[in-house]
C-alpha cells in the first residue's frame, strides 16, 4: 500500500499563504490546481475587514453583517444575542434573572470537553475523539485523532457558550488540509475532499536534527479501516461554517478567498457529472458516520441529508458573481430535485407501504408507478407490525430494485433540520420516534440504526463483522452522540418536551457510566462490547443538547425553513403523453400533501 506523505509544517499564525499549499512542495509535479495559487495573490492583496464583534453575554454590540454573501437577496441576520435564559428564568417575585446552576453531570461534561482540546502551535485547533485515553485499555487506533464530525458537537457547544476561537482555527486549519496530496496506491480523490480526521503531530524540521515542530497529519481514508472516503467530512465542513457565521457575525471569515474556493472545491466533488440518474450522491459504504461495512452502498439517507443541508448553506454563503453564478444555479436545481426525489421515494408511513405491497413489477414505461421496479417481497417482515398507523420515516437507501427499509437515525433527524422533508413528513417522524420510543430511545437515546442485522443478514452485508455484531455498534447500537441532533429537531417542530425526555433518560446514566461511545442490545441496556469511555462527541453532544434546550432560537444556525423559491424548481414528473417535463405542482403538491393532476 504506497500512501503519500502528508506532513505538513507548523505555522504559527495563518497567513493566507499558508492557507493553500506551496509548490512544489507539496505537490506532487503533476500536480493540478493552479488557480488558487491566482486565487491566493489576489486574496494578499486584499487585507481582510475586521470581525464584527461578538459578544457572548449579550451586552448587544455585536456589528451588524456587512456583506451579502450569496448575492441573492439579503442573508436575514437576526441578532441571537443576548442569549434569552435571562428572559425565560426570571423570579416571579423578584422579576430578577435566576441564575442557571449547572447539574453535577454537566460540569464533569465541560471538564472533560475542555480536557479534549488539541493545540497545534499553542492554538486550540480541535478535540481528541476520545477525552480520557488513559482510562482506555485496549488499543487506541485513530481515536486519538480530532474527527471532523465528531468535532462538530464540541465546537456547537464551545459556539453556543460563546467560546469561538476554537471553532474559527479548526475551520481554518482543515480547510489547510483540503489541498493535501492524498493518494492510494497511485490513486488521488478529487480535491476537494476533506479528512475523516487530523493528528498533531512533531517532526524533525528539515536539515535540522535536532529541532522539532509541529505539524497537522490529516486521515483522507487512506490509512482509514477500510480505505473510505469520508464523504460526510467536507459536507459538515460546510454546515459548521454556516453556524459559525450566523453566531458570531464574522462574514469576513465566510467572504474570504479561500473560504469560498473550498466551499466551491467540496461542492464541484458533490456535484460533478457522472452516470447517475437521481440527484441523491451515490457513494461507497462506510463513507459517513458508520464508517464501516454496514450496506448502506449506494445513496444512503444520511449523506443525502447531509448533502441537501450543505447546499443549502453553500447557496447562502457563496458571494454572488460571475464566477459562482453557474455553480448557485447548479445548487438551486439540485436542491430542487434532491427534496423532490427524496420526499417522493424515500418516504414511507402505513398507506405508503401498503402501495408498495400491491406493486406491479417489470414496468417497462415513463409513466411507470413502480420506477425502481421494487419487488413487493422485499418489504421485511418486521416492518409490517412495526409501521404505526401515526407517522412515517426516511428510508435508509433507494436505488434500483432495493429499498432498504432500515431506520436510521441521523440522516432522519437531519432530513428535518434542514427542510429535506415537507412539514408533513417531518411531523410524522417525530411522531413515529414518539410511538416506537421503547425501539428508538429505550434506555439510552438514540439508536443510530433499527432494527438489528442478524444471521445471514449480518454474515453477508457486514462480512461477519465481529464490532457490528446483532445490537451493537452501528448495528443496532445505541449512540448519545445523536442527542443533540435530536433535541434540534425537536425544538425545529415545536417538541423540546420530547428532546427533554431523552436528555432525562441520558444525563445520570452518561455520567455513571463515564460517557460512553455506545450502548449495546435493543433497548440499550449494556455499555458497548468494544465502547470507548469519555468519548468526546458523546460529551459534547450532551452539553449541546442542554444549550440548545436552553437557547431554543440559537438552534436557527444550524436548521432551515422550506424554501418556497426551491418548490418552483424543476421537479420532473410524467404528463399524460409519456414524455417527462419540468412540473412546479408535482413539488408544491407534496408541501401541500395534495396529489397533483396529470
Ligand atoms: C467510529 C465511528 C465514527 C467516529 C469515530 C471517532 O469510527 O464510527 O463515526 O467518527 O469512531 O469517534
Amino acid at each position: 500500500m504506497a500512501i503519500a506523505s502528508t506532513i505538513r509544517p507548523c505555522c504559527s499564525h495563518l497567513l493566507i499563504s499558508q492557507i493553500i499549499p506551496k509548490y512544489p512542495y507539496h505537490f506532487s509535479k503533476s500536480q493540478k490546481c493552479p488557480h488558487r495559487y491566482e486565487v491566493v495573490a489576489q486574496a494578499a492583496s486584499t487585507a481582510p475587514a475586521p470581525h464584527p464583534t461578538f459578544d457572548p453575554v449579550g451586552t448587544g454590540s455585536a456589528t451588524p453583517p456587512h456583506i451579502l454573501l450569496h448575492g441573492l437577496k439579503p442573508l436575514v441576520f437576526t441578532p441571537l444575542l443576548p442569549f434569552p435564559e435571562k428572559i425565560r428564568n426570571v423570579d416571579p417575585v423578584r422579576h430578577e434573572p435566576i441564575p442557571r446552576t449547572e447539574s453535577v453531570a454537566e460540569r464533569e461534561a465541560w471538564k472533560l470537553l475542555n480536557q479534549s482540546v488539541v493545540n497545534y502551535c499553542g492554538k486550540p485547533v480541535g478535540t481528541v475523539a476520545v477525552a480520557d485515553a488513559g482510562a482506555f485499555k485496549g488499543e487506541l487506533l485513530n481515536y486519538d485523532q480530532v474527527f471532523i464530525r465528531d468535532f462538530v458537537p464540541s465546537a456547537l457547544a464551545f459556539l453556543l457558550k460563546g467560546e469561538t476561537e476554537i471553532v474559527r482555527n479548526f475551520l481554518l486549519h482543515t480547510l489547510q488540509l483540503q489541498s493535501w496530496e492524498k493518494t492510494v496506491d497511485c490513486y488521488s480523490p478529487g480535491q476537494g475532499l476533506m479528512p475523516a480526521s487530523f493528528k498533531v503531530r512533531t517532526a524533525p524540521i528539515d536539515g535540522n536534527a535536532d529541532a522539532e515542530e509541529e505539524v497537522l497529519d490529516p486521515d483522507f481514508g487512506e490509512s482509514a479501516i477500510g480505505r473510505v472516503a469520508p464523504v460526510d467530512s467536507g459536507l459538515w465542513w460546510i454546515i459548521l461554517l454556516r453556524a459559525y457565521g450566523k453566531i458570531t457575525g464574522d462574514f469576513s471569515l465566510l467572504e474570504r478567498v479561500d473560504v469560498q474556493t473550498g466551499i466551491k472545491l467540496i461542492l464541484n466533488l458533490c456535484l460533478s457529472d457522472g452516470f447517475d440518474m437521481f440527484p441523491t450522491l451515490l457513494v461507497t459504504d462506510g463513507s459517513c458516520m458508520i464508517d464501516r461495512r454496514m450496506g448502506i452502498h449506494g445513496h444512503p439517507l444520511e449523506i443525502q441529508s447531509l448533502f441537501y443541508s450543505a447546499l443549502r448553506c453553500a447557496k447562502e454563503m457563496l458571494t454572488f458573481n460571475e464566477g459562482s453564478a453557474n455553480l448557485i444555479r447548479a445548487i438551486k436545481n439540485r436542491l430542487s430535485a434532491l427534496s423532490f426525489h427524496v420526499r417522493e421515494y424515500y418516504w414511507v408511513d402505513l398507506q405508503k407501504l401498503n402501495e408498495i405491497y400491491r406493486y406491479k413489477t417489470e414496468e417497462y414505461s415513463q409513466n411507470a408507478t413502480n420506477k425502481f421496479n421494487i419487488y413487493p417481497e422485499q418489504i421485511p417482515t418486521w416492518l409490517v407490525d412495526w409501521i404505526p398507523d401515526r407517522g412515517g420515516y426516511l428510508i435508509g437507501n433507494v436505488q434500483p430494485a432495493h429499498m432498504d427499509f432500515r431506520f436510521f437515525s441521523l440522516g432522519n433527524l437531519w432530513a428535518i433540520v434542514s427542510s429535506l422533508t415537507t412539514p408533513k413528513q417531518a411531523e410524522g417522524i417525530l411522531s413515529l420516534i414518539e410511538e416506537k420510543w421503547d425501539d428508538l430511545i429505550g434506555t439510552m437515546p438514540l439508536k443510530i440504526s433499527y432494527p438489528a442485522l442478524e444471521s445471514d443478514e449480518w454474515r453477508i452485508i457486514t462480512g461477519s463483522d465481529p464490532k457490528n455484531t446483532p445490537w451493537s455498534y452501528h448495528n443496532g447500537g445505541s449512540w448519545p452522540t445523536l442527542l443533540w441532533q435530536f433535541t434540534l429537531a425537536c425544538i425545529k417542530m415545536g417538541r423540546p418536551d420530547l428532546a427533554q425526555r431523552a436528555i432525562s433518560t441520558a444525563e445520570k446514566r452518561l455520567l455513571d457510566d463515564n460517557w460512553p461511545e455506545y450502548y449495546d442490545t435493543p433497548t440499550g441496556r449494556f455499555v458497548g462490547k468494544q465502547s470507548r469511555l469519555y468519548q468526546t462527541w458523546t460529551v459534547a453532544g450532551f452539553l449541546t443538547s442542554k444549550l440548545l434546550l436552553e437557547k431554543p432560537e440559537l438552534a436557527s444556525i444550524l436548521t432551515f425553513e422550506e424554501d418556497l423559491e426551491l418548490l418552483e424548481g424543476c421537479a420532473c414528473r410524467l404528463s399524460r403523453n409519456g414524455r417527462t417535463r419540468c412540473s412546479r405542482q408535482a413539488a408544491r403538491s407534496q408541501l401541500l400533501g395534495t396529489v397533483p393532476r396529470p
